[in-house]
């Protein structure tokens, strides 16, 4: 069956909205006031306040395709499958329907609108443990619906459990559907637990019933939901039978620039790696600069993911022959490919050509600094063999992939100590697993008293800001905040002066004295705009919106939360105001 992403995202929504559910756009990639993850990683992301309870303005019924970003397996790009950017379709349930709803609605859908063929489909359930029984319910649905016994795998937490996202959080039992792919059995036990490729995934439904507590236990939900997730490059792979994502209508324009401008081939077995690396990591570079949140590389946080991505896509490209300027090339064949499913991408194209053509530049000027460095390494070594050490300081400091340094060294009749290397790598990535570690330990949404009122006088000083400089270019561009301080990045071409900083001050801390209630109401985001709310204005078809009215001093469209009342945010301080990249400003601010 030939199968486009552009039909697969309508057939997804189309099927859904049938069936009563609300479509809802992709949230931003960038969390929002969530310090605890760099980038949205599902579908569920967005909508942890939800799962736990809140109302969500668009009803009980959600779908959509959400932008996502996971990093994790960095390394493995480059095979048939993983990629760093992938779009996620997802439909929910808010403690509405459950699994007699769920079950057979998956089975029409793959069979009926993929057309897949039933024969072929195996699912997997939740064998039970102490936490939750034996899901013996959804396996029943799936022989109602015509799934052989024999095609149905009971198997345990490892596989058959998904979330919380963060350390703490919503999560439940899932029931997950794969395409037999017809190669034989590689045992007796083979499963699609199995990765010897007999199996493929295509879906995930997870039965969202649990919260995950900071002590490890469950507790249940105030409601039971559904969260389902299918990665749209994978089916699209699976569902015609291709040998890897590459060779969707996703990629495949962009892979042909790269060709087209390296006079490399994808199926030169040399070349496939670097070629499947530059196009994935340069889609994903687009789409985090080209987000409604986007940023621009740098040495911290999302910047840093993102100038990571660049200069991995620039070395294994520089093996191609990919010159200045060709990345910001492919990056427009991203611009182009997916232009009407996410404009936000079209209006952003000078910058990102712009930040890809920087990034490039300033990545040649390390490089030339590391080969100095080289240099003056060869020239003092007292032996033949490049220690560990230093071979690490070229990656680390100067960028340089280890084959690099291998292939510089034998040109001058030396070797490296790869060993020395491998070991202070390790060493390296375990020290910074651990600080992921710690920006979990929050949990996924931190949604405690400390931050609802410094996000509270955000919207403040977001509104002071323009009042005081009074110039239009004022913006608002990022948000952090964590129990102790807010970060609040806007553009602004200048340093802000004394006098301005302070007179925002006063601002705020004037409508926190003021004590006045903040009011949540939902609109359209037409409404919000013809109100004269100030926020992002992606929301599409006809949506429903929160909009946080705080008396005569702030409305902004915002998921919230807040605090209930301005005079619970005690006294306003600007602790920091410095650059945070070229016309963009950075405020730290704290609340005493
Ligand atoms: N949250 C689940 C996943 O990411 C299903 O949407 O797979």
């Amino acid at each position: 069956m030939k199968l486009t992403s552009d039909e697969l995202r309508k057939k997804w929504m189309d099927f859904f909205v049938k069936r009563g559910h609300t479509p809802i756009s992709s949230a931003s990639l960038i969390p929002e006031n969530d310090p605890t993850v760099l980038f949205t990683t599902a579908g569920m992301h967005p909508l942890v306040p939800y799962l736990l309870g809140q109302p969500h303005p668009a009803g009980k019924r959600l779908c959509d395709t959400q932008k996502c970003v996971r990093t994790g397996d960095i390394d493995e790009v480059g095979d048939a499958s993983h990629c760093t950017f992938f779009e996620m379709l997802g439909n929910w349930s808010l403690g509405d329907y459950f699994k007699d709803e769920m079950v057979p609605w998956s089975y029409e859908f793959l069979t009926e609108q993929l057309k897949l063929d039933p024969a072929r489909l195996a699912v997997t359930v939740f064998e039970g443990d102490a936490d939750c029984p034996r899901d013996e319910q959804t396996a029943k649905l799936w022989e109602k619906c015509g799934i052989k016994k024999e095609n149905i795998f009971y198997l345990g937490k490892k596989h058959n459990w998904w979330g919380p996202a963060g350390q703490t959080g919503p999560c439940g039992s899932d029931t997950e559907m794969f395409y037999d792919t017809g190669k034989p059995k590689c045992s007796p036990e083979c499963s699609p637990a199995c990765d010897c490729g007999k199996y493929v995934e295509i879906w995930n439904d997870v039965f969202m019933q649990f919260n995950k507590n900071a002590d490890g236990s469950f507790s249940p939900l105030k409601q039971k939901n559904v969260d389902t997730g299918m990665g749209l490059e994978r089916v699209l792979m699976n569902v015609q039978g291709l040998k890897s994502v590459y060779e969707t209508d996703v990629f495949a324009p962009i892979v042909k620039k790269i060709e087209q401008l390296t006079g490399a081939s994808i199926a030169d077995p040399d070349k496939v790696k670097a070629i499947r690396v530059v196009a994935d990591h340069i889609r994903t570079a687009t789409f985090i600069i080209g987000d409604e949140r986007g940023v621009t590389p740098s040495n911290v946080d999302q910047g840093y993911i993102l100038r990571r991505l660049l200069r991995r896509a620039i070395r294994f490209g520089a093996g191609l022959g990919l010159k200045n300027g060709d990345y910001s090339k492919i990056a427009e064949t991203v611009v182009d490919k997916y232009k009407d499913a996410y404009p936000e991408l079209l209006s952003a194209r000078d910058k990102i050509v712009h930040e890809i053509d920087e990034e490039q530049a300033r990545f040649e000027r390390t490089l030339e600094n590391g080969m100095k460095e080289f240099e003056k390494l060869c020239k003092f070594l007292q032996s033949d063999v490049i220690p560990g050490k230093s071979a690490f300081r070229l990656y680390d400091t100067y960028g340089f992939p280890l084959e690099m340094t291998v292939e510089l060294a034998r040109e001058r009749g030396k070797t490296v100590d790869v060993e020395g290397f491998e070991a202070k790598f390790k060493e390296h990535r375990e020290k910074s697993h651990a600080g992921a570690e710690q920006r979990f330990k929050g949990g996924l949404a931190d949604t405690g008293e400390l931050t609802a009122r410094l996000h509270t006088a955000t919207h403040l000083m977001h509104r002071a800001l323009k009042e005081v400089l009074n110039d239009p270019s004022v913006n608002q561009r990022g948000s952090n905040i964590t129990p102790e301080r807010l970060r609040f990045d806007f553009s602004f071409g200048r340093a802000m002066t004394p006098e301005e900083l302070k007179a925002v001050e006063d601002k705020v801390n004037a409508a926190i004295a003021a004590d006045v209630p903040v009011v949540c109401e939902e609109m359209t985001v037409d409404e919000a705009k013809a109100q004269g709310a100030v926020g992002l204005f992606t929301a599409k078809y006809g949506e429903k919106v929160k909009v946080y009215t705080m008396g005569e001093f702030s409305k902004e469209i915002c998921g919230g939360p807040h605090a209930a009342r301005t005079g619970e945010l005690g006294h306003f301080k600007i602790v920091k105001e410095q650059s945070s990249s070229a016309g963009v400003r950075r405020i730290k601010a704290v609340l005493e």
